[in-house]
């Protein structure tokens, strides 16, 4: 039962994947009958615009001249499918654009309220930053010994001065050395499309050990964090608006601006909260059939473990549903892994989705198609602005691979200093290193002052008139319900906001917190939500809630008119 993941002809990343398709299909018809010389430039003519196209087309006609007759009859007909070329890449520019606003419009992260804060920064007000999982932003230290290798790396200057002992431990040399090795010519060189072999044997022997399964390096490609390995996946799955992705709502707003840009459907599926968040495989079935009774044929499916922006951890039972769900659907899984590090509770520890897949054996272990995504920006590192991450691909034909290979060159190589950073977090330092203990501590402060952190924001949120929190089991968010009274619901319509957007709003200016509406993420009609991440310092934390708490209970009271609560 093998699944079909073709990949789009000429697929070219993203909005260059919308725009080059009028020239790819100018290139065949043109090229042999007219003879014409300047081929690229008409290409280029047609996708930089109409004024372009416009000097492009005298080129050619200045070229077609010199022909015979012959030659001029065959290329008025090949003009007319300039013409008709022109046309298609207008159209897909317009197509493209269409698909570029609706992609920004999912993107609530970054969206109104962040605006909005960033304005009042400006204006000098002390603003809390909770809208993206960012931990650096908030305060957040980089660990030492990552940082001295990476540092090495960069200036190899300093590997041959004398007294780099000095400065540096003996291990991050060491690391350092190696790690230069494997380049072809330093951090300046780009490296393979699918990242630095040796890093890719590192990634491929974490994922052993924690699986306790072979991984192939073949099978893995670094990528600029892992934004950059899903958006490169979801464009080789979809080929249009009758390709359908289940998602999960509340979702992390990548995959709805992405599938967007990519004119792909979004298939949702929910979540469910008075669950814990957990996922029922009824409900995803439903989501198919609903789809397909719509035309469209469902291709992939999404999960988030742990959630953003729900924080929840699924159980190895409910992965085992979803991938024989994947197996009887034929359905690509994109398993999003990135928060595998950041568990706030024993009950439920992670397990990744190859794991479980391994575990259950054939047939699903050998033909289920699994994409599973990792970064450095999230985790105990939070190295987010190094854009380092990976994908691994299980059970894809070589040729799939191949072609994604393809894909992944056209951006050269991703950024080596990244995949550096990428090594160290699935190789740290191992007991009996120089850097072991002091490498240790600092994980291990930092893991645990975020399971508290957890904590203290959803019990500080649970302490609130009017809102309801499940516990952050993992990730690095709260996702608190906010019941909202009609008087609130009738002010937001007055303000021409979403009723959760308003709320947040006001929240904004009377606190200086930064949130996430829920609405930015999906959620159920008439149920609201916000999103916050559990950053703040920590002994910031008590003083953020207590102020949250005020404002939150004084909102209640301002718009109470007694006639209930938006609905749980
Ligand atoms: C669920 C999820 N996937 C992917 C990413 C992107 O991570 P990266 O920084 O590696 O691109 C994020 C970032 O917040 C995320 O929350």
């Amino acid at each position: 039962m093998p699944i079909n993941l073709n990949i789009t002809v000429g697929t070219i990343f993203l909005l260059l994947a919308v725009s080059c398709q009028g020239a790819a299909a100018l290139m065949p018809s043109l090229s042999e009958p007219c003879m014409v010389t300047d081929f690229p430039a008409l290409c280029r003519g047609t996708i930089n615009g109409q004024t372009n196209v416009n000097a492009a087309t005298d080129v050619a006609i200045r070229e077609l001249m010199k022909r015979t007759r012959h030659a001029r009859d065959i290329a008025k007909k090949e003009l007319q499918v300039l013409d008709g070329g022109v046309a298609t890449c207008l159209s897909n520019f317009n197509s493209a654009f269409d698909n570029l606003d609706k992609a920004l419009k999912n993107y609530a992260v970054r969206g109104e309220l962040y605006l909005r804060a960033s304005e009042l920064q400006k204006e000098g007000k002390k603003i809390i930053f909770t809208n993206v999982g960012n931990p650096h932003a908030l305060g957040q230290k980089p660990l030492t010994f990552p940082r001295q290798v990476v540092a090495l790396c960069q200036a190899p200057f300093l590997l041959d001065n004398p007294n780099v002992g000095m400065l540096f431990p003996a291990d991050a040399i060491a690391r350092a050395k190696h790690y230069l090795s494997l380049t072809s010519g330093g951090l300046g060189a780009y490296s393979d499309s699918r990242g630095l072999p040796g890093v890719r044997k590192e990634v491929a022997e974490f994922i052993e050990r924690r699986d306790g399964y072979p991984s192939d390096p073949e099978l893995i490609f670094l990528t600029d964090g892992a934004s950059k390995g899903v958006m490169q996946i979801l464009n080789c799955v979809i080929r249009g608006a009758g390709d359908g992705i289940l998602v999960p709502v509340p979702q992390y707003p990548l995959y709805s601006a992405t599938i967007s840009l990519l004119g792909g459907s979004l298939v949702p599926y929910y979540l469910d909260e008075s669950e814990n968040w957990g996922l029922d495989v009824n409900n995803l079935r439903q989501s198919v059939a609903q789809a397909r009774s719509q035309g469209i044929s469902v291709r992939a499916m999404v999960i988030i473990n742990p959630g953003n922006p729900t924080g929840q951890c699924l159980s190895e039972a409910n992965l085992r549903e979803i991938l024989r769900f994947c197996y009887n659907e034929k359905l690509v899984l994109l398993g999003d892994e990135v928060y595998q590090q950041n568990i706030y509770q024993d009950e439920r520890p992670f397990i990744s989705s190859k794991k479980v897949l391994m575990d259950m054996g054939s047939p699903f272990s050998k033909e289920v198609q699994l994409v599973s995504f990792h970064t450095v920006s999230k985790g105990y590192w939070g190295e987010c602005g190094q854009r380092g991450g990976y994908f691994e691909m299980t059970n894809f034909p070589p040729r799939v691979v191949e072609e994604i290979y393809k894909v992944a060159s056209i951006a050269l190589s991703p950024n080596v200093s990244a995949q550096i950073f990428m090594g160290l977090m699935v190789n740290p330092p191992k007991p009996g290193d120089i850097s072991y203990d002091q490498f240790t501590r600092e994980s291990k402060g930092i893991l645990e002052s975020l399971r508290r952190r957890a904590k203290i924001m959803t019990d500080g949120f649970n302490s609130c008139k009017n809102v309801v929190c499940n516990f952050t089991e993992g990730a690095m968010y709260s996702f608190p319900q906010i019941r909202l009274p009609p008087g609130a619901l009738q002010a937001a319509k007055q303000a021409g906001k979403v009723p959760d957007v308003f709320y947040c709003l006001k929240l904004l200016e009377a606190t200086g917190i930064s949130t996430v509406p829920g609405s930015g993420f999906g959620q159920k009609e008439g149920v609201f939500h916000l999103r916050t991440t559990i950053l703040p310092a920590e002994e910031e934390m008590p003083e953020i809630m207590d102020s949250f708490k005020k404002f939150n209970d004084a909102f209640m009271t301002q718009y109470d008119n007694n006639f209930g609560y938006s609905r749980m």
